[in-house]
């Protein structure tokens, strides 16, 4: 089929996205947007006025795949009364492959993180009958020369996307196995993206990748490019998500430290604070190992805020192993923290190898004790910050009130304050007068 023949079938047609999962996922449906648009396609608001529905999914925990099954029966309702086309993308997509066409007959068309640049002709197809499943992993594919359409944002902080794909095969983790090969993405490409968003005004950006401190482009390495996004410009912060421990490099806190706008915030997993845990899950570092690097962030940038993923519940996991967990949270002191019950997932090294032998309801109170624990935490860490002042980017009215703005301030720390002539979009000065356990109080100041 000629690509003519297949622009002009989908122009003026109404597509509507729904993106599930980490910010990656967010990123990809800002770059299938862009390809989209580029053979007509418009994007529509809800599903009443689409004429083809892509879900973009998670694969991370069972739950996340319960909710998209969930979401694919509400659908039938509406392509019983009428045509509508849906279509699955992402890592459920990769994972399950045809297998969910079979399960959900009102699925047309799977498409893995890999294969978005088929999607014009593949919804071509499908709206002549076809049912298409692309699930093709690629060692190369970066998307570096889309231009993402931004999608739902402030116009104030935007996603790029640097590498993609992960091949750390953490024991219980599916990633490597819907998206792939790790690659990095051209970084002229990724600095001529920054420099664009900021000259349509924008003020933050995240450099995204599943593992970015093994970032690695023509010599250039995750600090240079951290280096080189940074110069763009002064106002232009830059953040980056997420690092493995095993190797976060004390160049790349050099860097971080020395650029005001690199903001002073890291996200470092820890997953469990038991050695032999960290062993079967094939995290490759030891708790020591961790403290270490947690002291280095420290010494480098003693205003720097940590956070961190945890799982609880991982096979063989016992009472000792979770008291460890609970006193490395004590010992870091994390300012956030994911928090996660144990979930088996097909085809990794756990489902082969190991035994999900942790009964349900102690995994989740041992979910329970740690986000207590964190709590506690968060909240002494926030009194602390009582009487600081800090530069906040503001990002919009408060949910609460309309008098009153959020921010954050360089450790992602959510600033509340009354607004005064504040406005979206810029820096103020702020300083923190009371604090809850996950947002700071503040009011305008003058430094
Ligand atoms: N079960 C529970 N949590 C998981 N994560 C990854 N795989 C699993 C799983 N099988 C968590 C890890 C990871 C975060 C993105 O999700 O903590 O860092
Ligand atoms: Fe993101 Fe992992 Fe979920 Fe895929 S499986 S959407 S990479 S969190």
């Amino acid at each position: 089929m000629s690509k003519k023949h297949s622009m002009a079938t989908l122009q003026t047609k109404k597509v509507y996205i729904e993106t599930y999962g980490c910010q990656m996922n967010f990123a990809d449906s800002e770059v299938i947007t862009s390809i989209l648009n580029g053979v007509g396609c418009e994007r529509c608001e809800s599903v009443e006025e689409a004429d083809y529905v892509l879900i973009n999914t998670c694969a991370i925990r069972d739950n996340a795949e319960q909710r998209i099954h969930h979401r694919l029966r509400d659908l039938r309702a509406v392509q019983q009364r009428r045509r509508l086309y849906v279509g699955v993308l992402g890592c459920m997509a990769e994972r399950l492959k045809q297998r969910l066409m079979v399960e959900e007959d009102n699925v047309s068309f799977v498409v893995g993180p890999d294969g978005y640049r088929r999607l014009p002709e593949i919804m071509t197809r499908v709206a002549e009958g076809a049912k298409v499943a692309e699930t093709e992993l690629s060692e190369s594919e970066t998307y570096a020369d889309i231009v993402p359409v931004r999608l739902d944002g402030n116009g104030i902080s935007a996603y790029i996307s640097i590498m993609r794909g992960c091949q750390n095969y953490c024991a219980y983790c599916v990633v490597p196995y819907t998206r792939g090969r790790e690659r990095s993405r051209d970084a002229e490409s990724i600095v001529r993206e920054a420099r664009g968003l900021y000259e349509a005004g924008y003020k933050e950006v995240t450099l995204l990748g599943q593992n970015v401190n093994s970032y690695r482009w023509n010599g250039v390495s995750f600090a240079q490019l951290m280096a080189m996004v940074a110069e763009v410009s002064p106002q232009l912060r830059v953040r980056f998500a997420t690092s493995h421990p095993k190797d976060l490099s004390d160049e790349l806190l050099a860097t971080m430290a020395a650029y005001p706008n690199i903001c002073k915030c890291i996200h470092l997993p820890l997953q469990s604070g038991s050695n032999r845990m960290l062993k079967l899950m094939n995290r490759r570092y030891t708790a020591e190992w961790y403290m270490d690097r947690i002291a280095a962030v420290r010494r480098f940038m003693p205003n720097c805020s940590i956070t961190t993923d945890v799982i609880a519940g991982f096979c063989g996991e016992e009472e000792i192993d979770h008291q460890a967990t609970l006193d490395m949270f004590r010992k870091v002191g994390y300012d956030y923290a994911y928090m996660f019950k144990f979930s088996m997932r097909p085809d990794t090294y756990a489902a082969k190898h190991l035994n999900d032998d942790v009964p349900d309801e102690v995994k989740g109170r041992r979910l329970e004790e740690i986000i207590k624990l964190q709590g506690e935490i968060a909240l002494e860490n926030n009194r602390r910050e009582v009487g600081k002042i800090y530069e906040v980017l503001v990002e919009g009215t408060s949910h609460r009130s309309k008098e009153q703005l959020f921010g954050r301030n360089s450790q992602n720390k959510v600033i509340v304050f009354d607004r005064n002539d504040a406005t979206p979009g810029t820096y103020v000065f702020v300083e923190v007068i009371d604090c809850t356990a996950a947002t700071l109080i503040g009011r305008l100041s003058s430094q």
